[in-house]
């Protein structure tokens, strides 16, 4: 007995949708096949050099132009204080500055950065002589795990002097005088970098205190 029709138009769009299907893709197999060719036909086209400014040191490496500020800092140049919590911006862990302004470097491409001075926690203070706030986090007991520390003092030392520039936040309200040191400010500039262990206390304790000492 031969099928219904309706059953036989429907298998034959099927035959004639795959067929349509596997030219598509024989098709772009080859344009992706082609791509490849050219890319490796041109020497180092997916490679540069790249000459980086951190902690005051010039440091070139040759990298993939993939690859991230995080990366690069801590893979080719063994800066491993400098943390990769999410590697997808959510986090803060990564926080370095660029050009005085803090980043996540996890979200940004190294070749982007040629030139530029690239401050990490390696370059804020040192273990006989701590900056402020790596002192006022070991005073005010601002970490449990320590891993998201290295960005959170990063990030809260450009706090400070962002709140100084008079640059407003979601929480500042009145734009036509000083921006006070308040704890809804700190929050708020703080609030794109996590802490799992839940600091959050001890760490507002800490950027308070040294806004306090440098007002
Ligand atoms: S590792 Fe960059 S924001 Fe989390
Ligand atoms: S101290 Fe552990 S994640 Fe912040």
């Amino acid at each position: 007995m031969s099928p219904p029709i309706q059953f036989e138009m429907r298998r034959r769009t099927l035959l004639v949708g795959t067929a349509i299907g596997a030219l598509t893709a024989a098709f772009a197999g080859r344009a992706v096949a082609q791509t490849q060719a050219v890319v490796a036909e041109t020497p180092g086209a997916d490679r540069s050099a790249v000459t980086l400014s951190v902690n005051g040191t010039d440091r070139q490496v040759e990298v993939d132009n993939r690859t991230t500020l995080l990366d690069v800092l801590r893979e080719h140049m063994q800066l491993n204080g400098t943390k990769k919590g999410c590697d997808h911006g959510q986090c803060g862990a990564c926080t370095v500055t660029v050009n005085g302004t803090r980043v996540n470097s996890c979200l940004s491409l190294a070749v982007m950065h040629e030139g530029d001075e690239i401050e990490t926690i390696e370059g804020i203070g040192t273990p006989e002589a701590l900056d402020p706030m790596q002192q006022a986090f070991i005073t005010h007991d601002g970490f449990q795990c320590g891993y998201c520390t290295p960005g959170q003092i990063t990030s809260a030392r450009s706090v400070i002097e962002e709140i100084r520039a008079g640059i407003p936040s979601h929480v500042t309200d009145d734009l036509t005088t000083q921006i006070a040191v308040t704890d809804a400010e700190i929050r708020e500039r703080m609030s794109g970098n996590i802490c799992r262990c839940g600091a959050y206390s001890n760490i507002l304790a800490a950027i308070t205190q040294v806004a306090e000492d440098q007002a």
